[in-house]
């Protein structure tokens, strides 16, 4: 994991195979502008010797907010603070990322003020109102609100955006066939609900400057949205012939095996590489702590390894994989524990409700 990785397209360098993947942490203001202690948090990771980091989901319109203290950047008031965090990111010799997205049909009204929009009109459970299904010149303003959002990105100097087209948030509404029902141009076929991914994609290329990386994070499988493998690895392929710079699997755990409409069985992360065949880099992210799942994950291919929760406990997680790779503390962490990691009282309570991460003894 030691060793750089290059972005072949742009020739950028990555100093290690290390990916904090994104993590909503809550930290953020109202209004969507970074705090100082998100800030803190991130920057904390590039110091401890991540290769990437990546911001928590952040909303590219106004009404696309899923949660409290999510960070935004649909606005040019949210520059000045992600500036701040890409000179930090930059300054300990990491690479940053930008994660951005729209909740779509998870973007509630109480938090929104408006009726959520989706592909088609869906019941998202937990939420009191329905989606409606978005116009057909909603979806191109939309279009535009992610590519505006990403030349803020390259404005406030990161390196590149990832499109979170993962875990059934608008992106992924679109190219499920449960949440996306459309009869015209944005439904129907693959190609189709592949299309709001892919105009996405050609609008921040348009606005962006050549070196500027662009990937995506996609579920391989979410069946209560409609999203099957098969349907996962051709959009991948799709992603590749575009130019996308990366492919971000989010596999929740690297370790199970899948079969694809057959008696093949394979990991998701296997079913990724064998397919792509080293035409794109590839993180795979889910479950991995030791250097035993490190080991696992390239063994399966990947080019980059990210993680989430070893992370949040572990600010120096890459250095501590090179040096006592095997003695990786897993949860539950005590509050003290995630305090010293940088975490703040918002982010600790609301990591209570991820199962058994934080103990309860306090
Ligand atoms: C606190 C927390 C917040 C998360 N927020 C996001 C997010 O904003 N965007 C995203 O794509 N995934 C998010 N995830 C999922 C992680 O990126 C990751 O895929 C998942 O936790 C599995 O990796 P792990 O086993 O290393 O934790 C979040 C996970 C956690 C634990």
């Amino acid at each position: 994991m030691d060793e750089p990785f290059v972005f072949p397209r742009t020739n950028i360098k990555v100093r290690n195979r290390s990916v904090l993947a994104a993590m909503t942490n809550k930290q953020s203001h109202q209004d969507g502008t970074i705090s100082d202690d998100e800030i803190h948090w991130l920057a904390l990771r590039a110091k401890g010797g991540f290769g990437i980091v990546t911001t928590a989901a952040a909303n590219v319109q106004q009404y696309g907010k899923g949660w409290d203290g999510e960070i935004g950047v649909y606005s040019d008031v949210h520059v000045p603070g992600l500036t701040q965090l890409a000179r930090e990111i930059h300054q300990h010799g990491s690479i940053g990322l930008v994660q951005i997205f729209h909740g779509g049909m998870r973007a509630p009204e109480a938090l929104n003020g408006v009726r959520p929009v989706s592909a088609s009109e869906n019941i998202e459970a937990g939420m009191e109102e329905s989606s409606r299904a978005l116009t057909h010149d909603e979806i191109e303003s939309l279009i535009q609100d992610f590519a505006d959002a990403a030349q803020r990105c390259e404005k406030a100097g990161f390196d590149g955006v990832e499109l979170h087209g993962a875990h059934s948030y608008l992106i992924c509404q679109f190219l499920g066939t449960v949440t996306n029902r459309r009869k015209d141009k944005w439904g129907g076929t693959l190609q189709n609900r592949a299309r709001f991914l892919q105009r996405i994609y050609e609008a921040i290329r348009k606005v962006t400057s050549h070196d500027f990386l662009v990937g995506v994070r996609l579920s391989p499988v979410i069946e209560k949205a409609g999203i099957t493998l098969s349907d996962t690895l051709e959009v991948s392929r799709w992603c590749k012939d575009w130019g996308m710079d990366f492919l971000h699997i989010s596999c929740w755990d690297i370790f199970p095996l899948h079969t694809n409409e057959g008696d093949e069985e394979k990991t998701l992360t296997r079913w990724f590489t064998d397919d792509l065949k080293g035409t794109i880099p590839i993180i795979t992210t889910g479950a991995i702590w030791d250097r035993a799942d490190v080991d696992f994950a390239i063994g399966e291919g990947a080019n980059l390894i990210g993680v989430a929760r070893a992370g949040i406990a572990h600010p120096t997680w890459p250095e501590m994989i090179r040096t006592k790779g095997e003695e990786i503390q897993r949860p539950p962490f005590h509050p003290r524990t995630l305090r010293h990691a940088g975490l703040n009282e918002t982010f600790i309570s609301y990591m209570k409700r991820w199962k058994n991460f934080v103990s309860e003894d306090e």
